[in-house]
């Protein structure tokens, strides 16, 4: 374009023409990133129509820090005295650990990891929401950032920690979920990077989320990706189903993410008594079911009111008699410091 055409002519070094050849080795030309004189880019916002873009040096571009990658999530909050507590970040250090060496990442180690955590809430203590009123959430991310043009690992990579105050997940807040069993979409297969907390592994719920969600509901259950009929995980969060004193949960076997939030529950549920079984799901199972909810350190412990499968629709208990309410509230008893942590969940800083 004219504009495109000027803005070189502004901008190419002196001595050279535009017809001529970059002095280099042309000879020895591999597929290593060679950085030329431009990029273009152009930005689209929610109104999904990309603006006029533009011809800039090749260079470094500013990014938003809450840009994914592979991330983690955990959470701080105010205990009524006003100490600020969180969450088993030890448990995020790891999978984080384990999520890098899976995608060929250096990693920190659990205490730089928790070191910055720590400096980052307490940086932002102003934004801890009053006791009862939410939770800090803190979103630890680990991004290649340095320049590549093939297939290896970056280079370069980054690791940043940002916050942000959270209410409730859902819209329905605390009130039941209703969800949508998934028949056509699957977000993780065998071999695949499902049990990893990247990008990767929540970019392809975004197509039928949104289907499900334009048609009212609350968030999708996937189905495994080979037999299309055991029971995987939420969009956002692990899956548990209830039977009596029994409690049923898919186990993490690589497709599944290994829920910080997930394991809490289960050991919870063990201490009261609770028969907690990891094993597969079919999801004919859940038409018999009399609890389901949900896990996740943005959802915490959600209650699930209802299961769309194939078009027909499955009800289950809620309220505050249930085993879900039970664990619910134990939970973040612990978290907020409401209850005692006898198991050494939560750090004060
Ligand atoms: C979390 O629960 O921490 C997550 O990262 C889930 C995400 C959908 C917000």
């Amino acid at each position: 374009s004219q504009a495109a055409s000027s803005l070189l002519q502004v901008c190419e070094p002196s001595g050279y023409s535009d017809d001529e050849c970059a002095a280099m080795d042309w000879d020895n030309l591999g597929f290593g990133l060679i950085p030329t004189d431009y990029m273009y880019s152009m930005k689209c916002y929610d109104d999904q129509i990309f603006e006029q873009g533009q011809l800039s040096r090749y260079g470094k571009i500013e990014l938003s820090p809450s840009a994914g990658g592979l991330f983690e999530g955990l959470k701080a909050y105010r205990k009524e005295n006003g100490q600020l507590v969180l969450f088993h970040p030890d448990q995020n250090a790891i999978r984080m650990q384990i999520g890098a060496k899976r995608m060929c990442m250096p990693y920190p180690s659990t205490d730089q990891f928790i070191d910055a955590v720590k400096q980052t809430t307490l940086a932002n203590k102003r934004w801890v929401p009053p006791p009862g009123k939410g939770s800090l959430y803190i979103r630890p991310l680990l991004m290649g950032s340095g320049p590549i043009l093939g297939l290896a690992p970056a280079p370069e990579c980054t690791f940043l920690v940002f916050a942000s105050p959270v209410g409730n997940y859902f819209k329905e807040g605390l009130a039941p979920l209703n969800l949508y069993v998934e028949s056509e979409f699957h977000r993780a297969t065998h071999g695949g990077a499902g049990g990893v907390k990247t990008i990767s592994n929540y970019a392809p719920v975004l197509k039928a989320l949104s289907r499900a969600k334009s048609r009212g509901f609350s968030d999708v259950l996937y189905l495994d990706a080979v037999n299309k009929k055991y029971v995987e995980e939420v969009s956002s969060c692990n899956i548990f189903v209830v039977n009596g004193n029994v409690i049923s949960t898919p186990p993490t076997n690589g497709t599944i993410l290994a829920g910080v939030t997930r394991e809490s529950i289960i050991e919870i549920a063990c201490d009261y008594g609770y028969q907690v079984e990891e094993r597969r799901i079919p999801v004919d199972e859940l038409l018999d079911a009399e609890e389901v909810f949900c896990t996740g350190t943005a959802v915490v412990v959600a209650p699930v009111g209802s299961i769309t499968y194939q078009d027909r629709r499955i009800e289950f208990k809620t309220g505050a008699q249930s085993v879900c309410s039970e664990l619910y509230s134990t939970l973040v008893g612990i978290q907020t410091g409401l209850i005692k942590d006898k198991k050494g969940w939560t750090i004060e800083i």
